[in-house]
């Protein structure tokens, strides 16, 4: 059987979608995860896009084993050269290079002529080979490109020593038909060592399905993104092409390295890192993806399950129930193998904290589950240098006035105090903050919700902020939903000083 691999772009294209930035330790947490669930190739970054960007490349090259990583840059010399500094230490480097291909990229965008974006596709490809053995080539906007002038660029890089040639579907134009033709026509000119990559958007709701024809058109290669992050509607999502080629296997008649069941614990990751709420119903991963509502239903799965469910929670790693199976005495030990089972790879420190933070909570709360367990590492891995933190706070509330929030915040050895009126608790005590600060911060959205059942829940806030043309999320988790906001929002704050730090 074909086998096809995965080309995983969350830490890149993923971390395009609006009002994701990612850190350097969330993207190597989450490329530690990829590269356990068995993805071919990690795309890190964009290393000339920026400092931080660079680093965090570097860090997954040097780290990550088994897959290969990449880094994108476009047809330009300076952009190679920086994109192999990152990538040098890898053990699988790749480098992975672009330039549109399409008539309205090359005039408007490029402002070049077709023989010049040739050109400078070749010299670029040549550039990056003499660096590292595996080159990828993405002609943007692959879509709406004229074919015979796609042929004649692929064979060109291909020579130049291109080893895999990605055709993107960048605006999410294309349809399965149209999609899989061109995949055949450009795999049909180039020699079979070449793999060829599809690479789709979501615009039009067809990433999967265009991703699906490739593959039966004769791609080797897929590239998505984990719960379809990415730039506008995102990417093709992941855990849906895989698990189609799985659970259709029949039909597809193609293998994969992936495995299945690290893809509900890595869609929790990707979430709890980029703010981004799964909805209930999304395919594979929502949480209502294997709940049966109508009495019929739940009559025929209690019979036998295949009557409702073509594939089963556990082929996706999704415990059958979220409640804690560790107690309260649970030692450090059993902890520690419970978070690998559920995918979590936590450094020591890391693993420290998750522990501290477990005995803390089973003392006021009466059920852990695993998913308080993954709010309070979520937290953790969200945390950036504190470089302004909560001492303390006071609301005073009742429904006939407004609300008076005051409070005190640390920056480093100084503490800060405000009083602030409002509507409500919440609003009060940004507003005290935001006063404090004196920076012109501004809530572009709120959201809260209960990590687990019942009235002692944890509650946990996710907050946008604008800061001039940034937006950073932030978040808080904690018993009391005040507190929760605060802390996100301080949380979001302290993410701003840290990519501020890191420009410097
Ligand atoms: O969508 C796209 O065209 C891309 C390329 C840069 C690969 O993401
Ligand atoms: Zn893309």
């Amino acid at each position: 059987m074909r086998k096809i691999a995965f080309f995983d772009t969350s830490l890149r294209d993923g971390e395009q979608t609006p009002g994701i930035n990612l850190n350097g330790k969330e993207k190597l947490e989450l490329a530690r995860a990829l590269a356990a669930a068995g993805i071919d190739v990690i795309e890190a970054g964009f290393p000339a896009a920026s400092k931080g960007d660079f680093e965090a490349v570097m860090q997954i090259a040097k780290e990550i084993k088994g897959s290969s990583v990449a880094g994108l840059c476009r047809a330009v010399e300076a952009d190679i050269h920086t994109a192999w500094e990152a990538l040098r230490f890898a053990e699988k480097p790749r480098i992975h290079v672009f330039i549109a291909t399409s008539p309205l990229h090359m005039e408007f965008k490029l402002r070049k002529q077709p023989d010049q974006v040739l050109a400078s596709a070749v010299k670029a490809v040549k550039l990056a080979k003499s660096y590292c053995q595996q080159v990828e080539f993405s002609c943007e906007d692959a879509t709406r490109s004229e074919i015979p002038f796609l042929i004649e660029i692929c064979k060109a890089v291909a020579e130049a020593g291109a080893t895999v040639i990605n055709l993107p579907d960048t605006v999410g134009y294309t349809v399965p038909q149209d999609y899989a033709k061109m995949i055949a026509a450009v795999r049909a000119e180039l020699p079979p060592e070449v793999q060829i990559s599809a690479h789709c958007h979501d615009d039009l709701g067809m990433g999967v399905a265009n991703t699906l024809a490739a593959i039966e058109a004769g791609a080797d290669q897929v590239e998505t993104t984990v719960c379809g992050i990415g730039e506008r509607a995102g990417n093709a999502a992941f855990e849906e092409v895989v698990m189609a080629l799985t659970t259709r296997a029949d039909h597809y008649q193609v293998e994969h390295n992936i495995n299945t069941r690290r893809i509900y614990n890595l869609s929790r990751l990707v979430s709890k890192y980029t703010g981004i709420d799964i909805p209930a119903g999304k395919a594979v991963i929502g949480d209502n993806a294997f709940l049966h509502q109508s009495g019929i239903h739940q009559h025929g799965v209690m019979a036998n399950r295949l009557t409702y469910e073509i594939m089963s929670p556990e082929s996706i790693g999704r415990p059958s129930s979220d409640n804690m199976v560790l107690g309260k005495l649970s030692g450090s030990h059993a902890f520690a193998t419970k978070l690998e089972e559920w995918g979590f790879h936590l450094s020591p420190e890391d693993l420290a904290f998750a522990f501290a933070r477990f005995k803390e909570l089973a003392d006021v709360k009466k059920d852990v589950t695993m998913r308080d367990i993954s709010a309070i590492i979520g937290g953790r891995l969200r945390e950036v240098p504190n470089t302004i933190s909560l001492e303390n706070y006071q609301i005073m509330s009742c429904n006939t006035i407004s609300t008076t929030a005051t409070v005190c915040l640390r920056r480093g050895d100084e503490v800060l105090r405000r009083a602030a009126i409002a509507n409500g608790p919440v609003d009060a005590a940004f507003e005290a903050i935001t006063d404090m600060l004196e920076m012109p911060l501004n809530l572009e959205s709120y959201s809260i919700k209960a990590v687990t059942e019942g009235r002692d829940a944890l509650g946990e806030v996710t907050v946008r902020v604008r800061y001039h043309d940034s937006i950073y999320m932030g978040k808080g988790v904690s018993n009391d939903i005040i507190e929760s906001s605060i802390l996100a929002y301080i949380n979001a704050i302290n993410r701003l000083f840290a990519e501020e730090l890191t420009a410097e």
